[in-house]
């Protein structure tokens, strides 16, 4: 509505370099501040894409990290900590070594609660003695259990929120568990911070295939074309983890395969895939069409969905755990670990389109994909070419998003040789052979776009709420109605039922 809320200032300094009042040029600096420095993503991803980037020397002039969180720790200690995570992955031949102590240097540790204005006013104070005399633009990462989300951001804004330069905060997920406890989130960020402020991250859209997916149908007019129900017959985007809740079972037993990978991860990437051509590349162009998507959604059907939970599976005589065999998670719990949904989206393009998606951990395998399956050739001259399975005789593009990322087409093609036999070859492009540079992580590509006030790959609070609003029936559903997750066995291909509700539709899953 317009009002300004209190605290956080966005006012101010989109670039870091800035001109001061007599046009020398007075520095702007970046400040880093991780809340919940001590925790597992914290060293597993933040600190590590931070370095990647102070390697590659995309971090400006003048920046700091500050570590936040209740443990207490000193300097020297955060610094051995974020250091057994630090890897020189950008090039193993090169000793990094030198790099690592640099960046090790600007890092430093703040212990405080979370719920303390005068924990942060401490907090500010040191930020402001790095900071000295230059434009002070400031990043927190709250990388944090949302039910705190709130105070650090109230405590942040009224304590060591930037007095001349740009404020912004990073939200990790979850973003609430339905679409009631969304808004409210976002009611209450909202009362400190711009929307323009927040940066909800989705990890999957920093990834390099997810961001690729625009570039592959609007800069090449052989796909473009083909992206709609006349030759599409179907689209399947899939995750799976080849292990299980490991050491998170406490977080997960709260929100759900559905919750933690379908309604964020899977269905951004749906909204990418589907969307109709933006007007430009502006995150604001990209975030409107994507949202079209998700409100065109068909409402999710419980009868269009499969749920399923990995019990425990002895395999080479090693057992491995079931779900509720961690200790963190009720023996009696329902929660999904597995899930397959079938969703439409009711709009021109995609009428009758089956998007088909599964998710899933402790599977047999770890990948990431987009498969679009395409349609009959009509009248296919070659038919009887194949041997049996007609199935062979239909194209499909696959999106290897994870692991060795890939783009391959199947195509029929003629066996070499005199007879006329066909089969299905592909055309590949794997990322490995053609590119010899290693892809970034999707935390360096997001951490750096945010210091760099870039929203494109940050969802906005319409496409959450449009999220929300897709699965929230669907979830009270399952839970009112005490639905029984299908078992599966630890490293399986999951649940039958997902093949039933493929068959449903007349898909064979990828
Ligand atoms: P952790 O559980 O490790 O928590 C981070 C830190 O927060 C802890 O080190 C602890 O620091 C503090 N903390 C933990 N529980 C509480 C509590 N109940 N009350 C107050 N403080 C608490 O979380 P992660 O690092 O795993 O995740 C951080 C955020 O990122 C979460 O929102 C998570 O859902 C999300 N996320 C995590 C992923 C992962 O792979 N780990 C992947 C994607 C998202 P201290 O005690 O020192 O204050
Ligand atoms: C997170 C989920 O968002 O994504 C985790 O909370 C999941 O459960 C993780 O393991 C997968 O991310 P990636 O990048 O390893 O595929």
């Amino acid at each position: 509505n317009g009002t300004p809320p209190t605290g956080f200032s966005s006012e101010g300094f989109q670039n870091l370099q800035q001109a001061g009042p007599d046009g020398s040029g007075s520095e702007s600096t970046v400040s880093i501040t991780v809340v919940g420095a001590s925790g597992d993503l914290a060293k597993k991803k933040i600190f590590p894409a931070l370095f990647a980037l102070y390697y590659e020397g995309c971090l400006p002039k003048h920046f700091t990290v500050f570590g936040y969180a209740r443990s207490k720790m000193t300097d020297a200690e955060l610094r051995d900590m974020v250091s057994l995570t630090l890897t020189c992955r950008i090039d193993q031949r090169e000793n990094c070594s030198v790099k690592m102590e640099e960046f090790l240097k600007r890092c430093f540790y703040h212990a405080g609660q979370y719920d303390s204005e005068a924990h942060f006013a401490d907090l500010d104070k040191k930020l402001k003695q790095h900071e000295g005399s230059r434009i002070s633009n400031r990043l927190y990462y709250l990388s944090i259990p949302p039910n705190i989300f709130l105070d650090v951001v109230k405590c942040a804004s009224l304590a060591a929120s930037s007095g001349n330069g740009w404020t912004r905060v990073i939200v990790e997920k979850p973003f609430g568990r339905d679409a009631e406890s969304s808004a409210a989130l976002t009611r209450g960020l909202k009362q400190y911070l711009h929307e323009d402020q927040i940066f909800r991250i989705d990890h999957y859209l920093g990834k390099e295939l997810v961001e690729n997916l625009s570039v592959l149908r609007f800069s090449n007019l052989v796909f473009e074309p083909l992206w709609s129900r006349q030759y599409i017959r179907n689209v399947q985007i899939i995750f799976s983890e080849d292990f299980g809740t490991e050491g998170r079972g406490g977080y997960f037993d709260h929100y759900g395969i559905i919750r933690d990978i379908m309604q964020n991860h899977l269905l951004q990437i749906m909204a990418l895939f589907a969307m109709e051509t933006p007007t430009s590349l502006e995150a604001e162009d990209i975030r409107n069409e994507k949202v079209k998507v998700l409100r065109s959604m068909k409402p999710l059907q419980a009868d269009d969905v499969v749920i399923g939970q990995y019990k425990s599976h002895t395999r080479g005589g090693v057992m491995y755990p079931g779900y509720t065999d961690d200790k963190t998670v009720p023996s009696n719990s329902l929660t999904p670990t597995f899930a397959a949904a079938a969703l439409f989206i009711n709009n021109a393009r995609w009428d009758g389109v089956p998007f088909l998606m599964k998710a899933g951990k402790a599977l047999h395998t770890k990948r990431a994909e987009i498969r679009v399956q395409f349609r009959h050739v009509p009248g296919n001259l070659y038919k009887g070419c194949f041997g049996t399975d007609l199935d062979r005789a239909t194209n499909e593009l696959v999106i290897r998003v994870q692991p060795d990322e890939a783009i391959y087409l199947k195509i029929n093609n003629k066996i070499p040789g005199l007879g006329m036999r066909l089969d299905r070859s592909n055309l590949n492009l794997h990322y490995a052979a053609r590119y010899s540079k290693e892809i970034p992580d999707a935390y360096e590509r997001l951490l750096l776009d945010a210091i760099e006030g870039e929203r494109r790959l940050f969802i906005r609070s319409d496409e959450l709420d449009a999220a929300w609003g897709l699965f929230t029936p669907l979830l009270k559903e399952l839970e009112e109605r005490h639905i029984a997750p299908e078992l599966y066995p630890y490293g399986s291909r999951g649940p039958v039922g997902a093949h039933y509700l493929a068959a449903k539709y007349n898909v064979r899953w990828g």
